[in-house]
């Protein structure tokens, strides 16, 4: 068989039960044709970006979920789909990694083909960064005010492990993760187009840093800064040596 005979058996004849119900067919058209594909890394591109939709896609679904059972204070139900948002996460991230087997002279010849676009207009992306709000603020209602509890209680003077405990730290985790993609996104970028390059859109990839520091719950994380102030206090700013040695 040559290749253009390989090419029709990839896309299936989208008649049998798995093709009509995974809808394969239109699946597996959302790529150029591969006529159209300007070198051989293209495809990996574009599917490397879809792949990623797709995931944020569900994390959101998860997302809309958890917010539902945060208002239920069904903590196993958080719990169990928070663990399937971090791995969605971390799959993420590890995904990039495929686009660091792309040159950076066969990526120039891929960006001459994508507009102005930036992974700034990424629907899912743009979402996710809406989605921390009402979760936060159905943990707040349900897991603390109800309960007269806060950050400070459930983190040191009420420490005992429970329920918004377990689900403030998920959201940390959420948090930490979605820094990690970041992170590693500029990595790529480094990688790929080089640091300082300008972007698509004429800006520089420096605006990018600003994202980097963005907390979606920043009390979770001032909480541990005060209970080093706090405790650290018994000893003063700084500490003597174990083996007495000032
Ligand atoms: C060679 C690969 C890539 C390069 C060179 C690249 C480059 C860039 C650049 C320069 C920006 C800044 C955009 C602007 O200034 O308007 C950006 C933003 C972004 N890119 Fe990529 N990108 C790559 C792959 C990906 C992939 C695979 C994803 C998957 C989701 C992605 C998602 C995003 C997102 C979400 C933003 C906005 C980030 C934020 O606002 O914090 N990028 N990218």
């Amino acid at each position: 068989m040559n290749r253009e005979q390989f090419y029709a058996l990839m896309g299936g004849e989208g008649t049998l039960d798995y093709e009509l119900y995974l809808k394969t067919k239109t699946l597996l058209g959302c790529q150029s044709d591969y006529s159209e594909l300007c070198n051989k890394d293209e495809l990996q591109f574009q599917i490397v970006h879809q792949v990623e939709e797709l995931w944020m896609k569900l994390i959101a679904y998860s997302l809309l979920d958890i917010d539902e059972y945060l208002q239920q204070e069904n903590t196993n139900r958080v719990i169990t789909l928070f663990r399937r948002v971090h791995l969605l996460q971390q799959m993420m991230t590890q995904q990039l990694t495929l686009l660091e087997t792309m040159s950076p002279k066969e990526y120039q010849e891929i960006r001459l083909k994508l507009g102005n676009g930036s992974g700034q207009e990424s629907p899912g992306f743009r979402v996710l960064l809406k989605m921390y709000q009402p979760i936060w603020h159905s943990f707040k209602s349900h897991y603390l005010d109800k309960h007269g509890l806060t950050v400070e209680k459930i983190y040191d003077s009420e420490y005992n492990h429970g329920d918004a405990y377990m689900v403030a730290e998920a959201l940390v985790e959420f948090d930490e993760l979605f820094q990690k993609f970041r992170a590693d996104h500029m990595q790529l970028i480094h990688r790929s187009i080089g640091f300082g390059a300008k972007s698509l859109k004429g800006r520089a990839v420096e605006i990018l840093e600003e994202g980097m520091r963005q907390k979606f719950f920043p009390e979770l994380w001032e909480i541990r800064t005060r209970m080093t102030d706090r405790w650290g206090a018994s000893y003063g700013v700084k500490r003597d040596s174990l083996g007495g040695h000032h």
